[in-house]
């Protein structure tokens, strides 16, 4: 017998989708049969009242959740969202439901045995509820109490050998496509670098010391499956600089319609859009028009190739990256609070990507850009809005990176171009009698 009246919620157990509402209903139940004689470390009807304050919510339309919350662990400025419920005569289950952030294993792969103990320990110090996993790429343990806190800490560096996430003004959790693990359009091993990047940046990441937040994203190509251009202040993008790699047989295959090789491996195939036809679906969709077809055979100028992946998304099975492998560095992704929302902008076109000088090419950028935000960055002001406020040039300075055309989308419009002083022969020190020498008033 549920503890709460749950009328609202118990709508959203209909319909296909896997439903939150029952998984909910089930871990409530779970606790309360306990079959397993868990020692509760929270209240055993934590997950009740959660459904109980989340249907408050669903009749008020508003939250029930007390402004902010400042809880952690010893060591560590961040890791845990403190919060508690503003109702905690009604819900005492609920009333403190802090969430640790957990720092995930890149790619996101698991093992049953590493789950399996994460779960244990979380139903016997936690709700048992989780978030598989936060937008930043942390497990999320959501709900504890802040006794809590250091016990599950401890057993999570002690006896799992894991840490916990990032939050706050520092380097948050950084995260990565699942890259060379099992995509052939991997330009580098995402895993790889994002594992070194969180390991040799720790410091930055338990302990905020930055004006405000940061996040780092890993493409391994322009696919961008962690979206890297649009939700990390430095994207670190997959590409390539020499030529598209080209099976003549096996375009041919795709253009005689073998069925082995479907356009886009298929990815269409609940509709019929009728026969491939190589002309109108890469030819003609390459946005440089630097795609040739004739006597059976594909041309690519690669001086006009963008490296946009549209062809090689389409014939995957005739079409592979090159060999000369790097990665770009895009800069200043942010959402819109305070100025407006950003992508990443081009910084670094092309960088090698060295494992065995510890990435030192990549290293030395974000560590530069990071001396100059420290000191310029204002209270509470993200890379991307210093870069407006202080300018994409002043970025290049930093970086030491001479400016190229492929720093612009377009260049300006607008005439207001600043000069170093030294720049212009003769300098600002002008003397006014000297001028009305030669022009009287
Ligand atoms: C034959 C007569 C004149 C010519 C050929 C002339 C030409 C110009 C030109 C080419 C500009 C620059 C526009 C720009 O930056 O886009 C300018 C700006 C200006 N002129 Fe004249 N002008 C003349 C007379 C005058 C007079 C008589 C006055 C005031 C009484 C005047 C006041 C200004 C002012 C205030 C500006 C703006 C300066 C700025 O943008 O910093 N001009 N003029
Ligand atoms: C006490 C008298 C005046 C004051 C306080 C004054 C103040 C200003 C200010 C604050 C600006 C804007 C500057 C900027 O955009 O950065 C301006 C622009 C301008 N003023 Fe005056 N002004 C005065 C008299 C005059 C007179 C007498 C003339 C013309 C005979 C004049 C012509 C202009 C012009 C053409 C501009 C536009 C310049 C541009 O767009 O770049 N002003 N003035
Ligand atoms: S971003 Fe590119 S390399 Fe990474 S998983 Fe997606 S398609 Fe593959
Ligand atoms: S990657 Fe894009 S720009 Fe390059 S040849 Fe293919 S479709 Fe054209």
């Amino acid at each position: 017998m549920a503890k709460h009246e749950t009328p609202f919620l118990d709508e959203l157990e209909n319909g296909p989708w896997p439903s939150f509402v029952s998984d909910l209903k089930q871990q409530a139940e779970v606790r309360a049969k306990n079959e397993k004689g868990v020692e509760f470390q929270i209240p055993q009807d934590c997950v009740d009242d959660l459904l109980g304050v989340v249907e408050l919510s669903y009749k008020h339309g508003r939250t029930h959740w007390k402004h902010g919350g400042i809880v952690g662990v010893f060591g560590y400025g961040g890791g845990v969202i403190g919060r508690y419920c503003d109702q905690p005569k009604l819900f005492p289950g609920v009333e403190h439901f802090h969430t640790m952030r957990v720092n995930q294993p890149c790619g996101k792969y698991y093992s049953t045995e590493y789950l399996r103990q994460l779960t244990e320990l979380w139903d016997f110090r936690g709700s048992g509820v989780t978030n598989m996993h936060g937008a930043t790429g942390d497990i999320i343990l959501l709900g504890t109490t802040t006794p809590q806190l250091e016990e599950v800490f401890w057993t999570l560096t002690h006896d799992f050998g894991q840490d916990l996430g990032g939050s706050g003004s520092n380097l948050r959790t950084p995260a990565d496509c699942l890259g060379q693990s099992r995509c052939e359009y991997s330009c580098y091993d995402t895993s790889a670098l994002c594992h070194f990047l969180t390991n040799e940046y720790q410091d930055e990441l338990h302990r905020p010391a930055f004006p405000y937040k940061f996040k780092f994203k890993f493409d391994g190509c322009p696919n961008c499956c962690v979206a890297s251009i649009a939700r990390s202040d430095m994207s670190f993008i997959g590409t390539w600089k020499d030529d598209i790699r080209i099976d003549q047989d096996a375009v041919n295959k795709y253009v005689e319609k073998d069925p082995a090789y479907p356009a886009n491996a298929g990815a269409h195939k609940g509709r019929d859009w009728g026969p491939f036809d190589i002309k109108k679906e890469v030819l003609d969709l390459c946005p440089t028009h630097c795609m040739k077809f004739e006597n059976k055979k594909l041309t690519i100028n690669t001086e006009h190739c963008t490296r946009c992946m549209h062809c090689i998304n389409v014939m995957p099975r005739a079409l592979k990256i090159g060999k000369e492998t790097g990665l770009s560095i895009l800069c200043g992704a942010k959402a819109p609070i305070l100025d407006g929302a950003q992508m990443g902008s081009l910084l670094v076109p092309f960088v090698e990507v060295n494992a065995d000088n510890d990435y030192e090419a990549i290293t030395e950028i974000i560590e530069n850009i990071w001396d100059w935000w420290m000191e310029e960055g204002k209270n509470r002001e993200r890379l991307g809005e210093l870069i407006m406020r202080q300018g994409f040039q002043k970025l290049l300075e930093v970086t030491g990176i001479e400016a190229q055309p492929q720093h612009v989308a377009y260049p300006r419009t607008n005439p207001y171009i600043f000069w170093k002083e030294d720049e212009v022969p003769g300098g600002w020190e002008r003397d006014v009698d000297e001028y009305r020498k030669h022009h009287l008033r």
